[in-house]
């Protein structure tokens, strides 16, 4: 009987859902609209390219309600040069947003992307191939996935994906940024594709374990990916769709589906806005805590793709430093609305002892202790012998936090790589002091929900 009330919460829940988030007959048909007005007017340009596809979820009507974006791809035949490829897509591109707003975005070659009727339009070109892992650039690939799904996935399922797609957006595994370090939207459609359907996707995922693997067609591919998740993309089995998921972010889709289904509830779907903290609030917990963080202005010129990965990189070096420098760093956090960065990590002790107890070998053990012993220089205590084992004191260089990772962001600037370079001239070690003064805006709305430490679902 109990049993029989979770299905039918759950499919309550689903319903309501589905209901929010499936676009309407009027906003498909808008779309259809745009697209037939744009590769009209493509057809009547003179150029080199070929056809006009039209990819991406809104072509395969598996997008969620909102989403403005529709991606068309410029064809071209295969054996023209990258430089002419890039010439006459772009020549296109602002052919098409002549007089709106549009700008050049940057792929594996820039292309454009603008406005018209409220969409979001990216013309993207790309080499007419014959298959996906016959590529001349990335991209390439993406018509493909299109074909594939387009003959593949049941019209039923498109509710499906959807479903999986607010699911995963609302425990926030959802997206192609590297900022998010989820799942993409074509990842999801294949885990519907795979499991038939979001119930079932429910039924196994909880049971995922570490480098699970979803193939297709691909049935005897050898597989040499070592992330947790891997998706083997059925039009090129050299790619693992999930390459970006983290591992967290994949252990966060497996406790959501676990809990979800002992315990389904809309919020997984649309999690409730955290309250944002009182700074007085804010005041107290950071007296139970000892937080240090180091803030940055965002890097402007560079691919924002290219720039989170090595933020993401530089954060886990400094944890590395410190615990090398015998900090023990609890947790370890980056955020960054890509104007603003802050590194934030929560240490032990900020101020270790000046002294450094060191444990040798046995005191019984003449020929190590000998050694040990040798070039000790800074002794302040010992030795002596403590439960059998010789034991000295030295002092340490630097005891304070702070001060280690102001020496470390200045020995970096001139070795790190050049996303992140000339930003780390201007990055500054900041105190709980200073925290408070910048808990405002979207930063306050992290810093909330990083204090209150837990997943939103929960
Ligand atoms: N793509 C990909 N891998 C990524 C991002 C994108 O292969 N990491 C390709 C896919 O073919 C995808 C297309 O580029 O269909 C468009 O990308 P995007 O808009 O990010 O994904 P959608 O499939 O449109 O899904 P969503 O509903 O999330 O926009
Ligand atoms: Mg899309």
């Amino acid at each position: 009987m109990l049993k029989k009330n979770t299905v039918q919460k759950r499919m309550n829940i689903y319903n309501k859902v589905i209901k929010k988030i499936t676009p309407t007959k009027k906003d498909l048909d808008n779309e259809k609209k745009i697209v037939e007005q744009i590769k009209e007017k493509i057809q009547k340009i003179e150029g080199e390219h070929s056809h006009i596809e039209w990819c991406g979820s809104s072509a395969r009507n598996t997008h969620l309600k909102g989403d403005r974006d529709i991606d068309l791809f410029l064809m071209f035949d295969e054996k023209m040069s990258d430089q002419q490829l890039e010439k006459e897509g772009l020549k296109i591109g602002k052919h098409i947003f002549r007089g709106k707003k549009w700008e050049k975005a940057y792929s594996q070659h820039p292309y454009i992307r603008g406005n018209l009727n409220g969409f979001d339009i990216e013309i993207v070109p790309s080499y007419i191939v014959k298959n996906g892992s016959n590529k001349k650039s990335a991209v390439d690939r993406t018509p493909f996935h299109n074909k594939y799904l387009l003959k593949n996935l049941k019209t039923s399922q498109k509710k499906e994906v959807r479903l999986l797609k607010q699911f995963l957006k609302g425990i926030g595994a959802y997206g192609a940024d590297l900022k998010n370090c989820s799942l993409p939207g074509y990842g999801v459609e294949l885990l519907i594709l795979y499991y038939k359907n979001f119930d079932n996707f429910l039924k196994n995922a909880c049971n995922w374990k570490k480098q699970e693997i979803i193939k297709f067609n691909n049935k005897k591919t050898k597989v040499k990916f070592d992330n947790s998740l891997i998706i083997i993309d059925p039009v090129d089995s050299n790619r693992n769709v999930a390459s970006a998921l983290s591992t967290q972010q994949f252990e966060k889709m497996i406790l959501a589906t676990q809990i979800f289904q002992k315990n389904p509830n809309i919020k997984f779907f649309f999690p409730k806005k955290i309250k944002l903290w009182k700074k007085e609030k804010v005041k107290k917990m950071l007296e139970k805590k000892e937080l240090i963080a180091i803030y940055a202005k965002f890097p402007t010129k560079e691919l924002s793709d290219l720039v989170w990965g090595q933020l993401r990189r530089f954060l886990k070096k400094i944890s590395n430093h410190l615990k090398e420098k015998d900090f023990l760093v609890l947790r370890e956090t980056l955020w960054s609305d890509e104007k603003e960065i802050f590194f934030i990590l929560q240490v032990e002790n900020l101020i270790l002892q000046k002294s450094k107890k060191i444990i040798g070998p046995k005191a019984i053990d003449s020929e190590n202790v000998k050694r040990f012993l040798e070039n000790k220089k800074k002794l302040i205590s010992g030795p002596r012998i403590e439960n059998e084992r010789v034991i000295i004191e030295i002092e340490r260089e630097e005891n304070k936090a702070d001060k280690i990772i102001k020496k470390f962001i200045k020995n970096n600037k001139k070795t790190e790589r050049k996303a992140i370079k000339k930003m780390l001239r201007k990055t500054i070690v900041i105190g709980e002091k200073e925290l408070l003064e910048k808990y405002k805006g979207k930063f306050a709305e992290f810093f909330s929900k990083y204090l209150e430490g837990k997943e939103m679902f929960q």
